[in-house]
């Protein structure tokens, strides 16, 4: 697993208290409750990494997690953090957006800085869009892709939860998915359960590829 030995770095209330804006990073954006987190814990094979939760609205910072650099390709900076250093290999989960209990002033805050990360942010080599596979894209997700594709910046979608799908639902799910993108956008999607671990190998592969690029 190339993605194994994630350790939590911090949790950022504002853009500007992330990690140094060195080395690569992968970001895991969508919706409250698509199973950001989860999908996190899956990736790198640590169950209690990100935090979960049944209620939406859990992640409300973005939490910085490092990875030990991918074996084929040398660390390029130190990073510093509270004094200790971490290497410059990072998963950022992203808060959840479009949670209507969250109150409105916080998901004005997040909506800012969340665009603010996707504009600013030098290191950011891709997203990783979760979205449950049983509702087409909503809003947010529209949003997402239309910035990767205005920007240029790659994003692999994880129709995840497939679990509550049979095996042809969700395929279907995926073909329909697929035939909605716009030509020249650069994302690929794929099937994803974090808890049947559908598609977990894939996404490892998909999210190392971002990172090395
Ligand atoms: P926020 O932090 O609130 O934005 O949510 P999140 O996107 O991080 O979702 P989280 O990973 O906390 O999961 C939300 C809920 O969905 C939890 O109850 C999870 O157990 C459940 N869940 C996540 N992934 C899957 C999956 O692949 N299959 C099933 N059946 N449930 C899942
Ligand atoms: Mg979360």
């Amino acid at each position: 697993n190339p993605l194994q030995g994630a350790q939590f770095v911090l949790a950022a209330h504002r853009v500007d208290q992330l990690p140094a804006d060195e080395g690569a990073e992968v970001a895991f954006a969508g919706r409250s409750n698509a199973g950001k987190s989860s999908a996190l814990n899956a990736l790198t094979g640590h169950k209690g990494l990100a935090r979960t939760s049944k209620t939406p609205g859990r992640t409300q910072q973005m939490v910085a997690f490092s990875l030990p650099p991918l074996r084929d390709v040398p660390a390029r900076a130190s990073v510093t953090v509270d004094g200790q250093h971490v290497s410059d290999w990072r998963l950022i989960d992203l808060p959840g957006y479009g949670y209507a209990k969250v109150p409105l002033e916080m998901r004005e805050h997040w909506k800012q800085e969340i665009d603010r990360y996707l504009h600013q942010r030098r290191s950011l080599r891709g997203v990783v869009l979760i979205a449950d596979i049983r509702h087409p894209l909503k809003e947010f997700d529209r949003m997402m892709l239309d910035f990767c594709f205005a920007s240029g910046l790659p994003c692999h979608l994880l129709l995840t939860k497939a679990d509550k799908l049979s095996r042809n639902q969700a395929a279907q799910a995926l073909a329909a998915m697929r035939k909605s993108f716009p030509d020249g956008l650069h994302a690929t999607a794929q099937v994803f359960s974090s808890t049947a671990g559908t598609g977990v190998d894939e996404a490892r592969q998909a999210v190392a590829a971002l990172l090395r690029q």
